[in-house]
């Protein structure tokens, strides 16, 4: 890392040249030091601070790197780097907006933490709730993606329930190297949940649009990928309809739509996938068990059918608190 030159008087320009010659020679204190001094001469400049609060977090001075993010993004909200710094601040349950923030700057939080995360910090920090979740998803979906990937399995990667689009774009983030072409295909409402059920609301997740998804995901592909929002309600003949002129395979359905309604649903619309199948096919469930059993028992009371029909075995992968992957395989007949 090193700290972005900036127009400054020279003596704080010199201040940001020596603390990028101490970050060059290892010396994260030294550059905290020399990076405080240039914000002594300087006052609140966003550049700095978040670069400041980057090194006080690698130093573990939390507290040190919340207020600097929490300065910047008071002046420039959108500057990556503080958002990247809130990202990690938010990630170790440092920086909490407001626990029922569903804004996608939240999403962007955690898109921005990525690259970086591995197992050994899922394992550090899975107390947290949000780690959890989305680092453990992220990380499970990394493993079957690999195992789509190295066993050239063929097919579209298709979800169920893709609200402001960050499941997708996880997915994406999975499959972006892949030498097989694949569509990525989030099928929504973008109204939110059709009805009431269990703990659910009808409505809830209306906070986002067609519109407005396909801008979250099209800025955030990596290139050459493609994708298509097919928008309306599961029982609707027309979602089907896109989906077949959409799709001819599937290696991978992520279902994260809630409700035991819509899993059936959704169930029920790649049933025609399945006809014939002999390569594996890969099921990502969201939600399992998080409210009473909606959705293990969407899908458990499915399987025995679907074994009869499609000689389909559900073998799981990998598990976080709220989420199952399995693999199914499909007998020769
Ligand atoms: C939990 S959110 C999806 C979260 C998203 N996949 C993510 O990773 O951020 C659930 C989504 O399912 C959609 N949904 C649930 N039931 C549906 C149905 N029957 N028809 C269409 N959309 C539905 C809702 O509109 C909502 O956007």
């Amino acid at each position: 890392m090193s700290v972005a030159s900036l127009s400054a008087d020279r003596e704080t320009a010199e201040l940001v040249r020596s603390a990028n010659a101490a970050l060059r020679a290892g010396d994260l204190r030294g550059a905290v030091e020399q990076l405080g001094q240039a914000l002594s001469r300087t006052g609140d400049r966003p550049e700095l601070l978040s670069a400041y609060g980057h090194l006080q977090l690698n130093l573990g001075a939390a507290e040190a790197a919340e207020d600097a993010a929490l300065r910047s993004a008071a002046i420039a909200p959108n500057l990556p780097e503080t958002l990247t710094l809130l990202g990690r601040l938010w990630l170790l349950g440092r920086h909490r907006p407001n626990e029922l923030d569903c804004s996608w700057s939240k999403q962007e939080y955690i898109l921005s933490q990525l690259p970086s995360v591995s197992r050994d910090f899922y394992e550090q920090h899975k107390d947290l709730r949000e780690v959890e979740h989305q680092v453990g998803r992220f990380l499970n979906m990394q493993q079957v993606a690999n195992e789509i990937i190295s066993g050239r399995i063929e097919g579209d990667i298709v979800e169920f329930g893709t609200w402001q689009g960050l499941g997708l774009l996880m997915l994406g983030r999975c499959f972006a190297t892949d030498a097989i072409p694949r569509k990525l295909i989030g099928i929504d409402s973008f109204e939110g949940l059709p009805e009431d059920s269990t703990i659910w609301k009808k409505g809830l997740f209306n906070d986002t649009s067609l519109d407005r998804v396909r801008g979250n995901i099209e800025s955030r592909l990596a290139p050459g990928q493609s994708f298509k929002l097919i928008k309306g309600w599961f029982n609707d003949r027309t979602v089907p309809e896109s989906l077949t002129r959409e799709c001819s395979s599937i290696a991978l359905v992520h279902f994260d739509a809630d409700l035991a309604s819509s899993t059936r649903q959704a169930l029920g619309i790649i049933e025609p996938y399945l006809v014939g199948r002999t390569a594996p096919m890969y099921f990502l469930f969201d939600d399992w068990g998080c409210n009473p059993d909606e959705v293990p028992d969407a899908f458990l009371n499915w399987l025995p059918t679907a074994r009869v029909r499609y000689g389909m075995e559900a073998h799981k992968v990998c598990t976080t608190r709220i989420t199952r992957y399995y693999k199914m395989t499909f007998a020769a007949r």
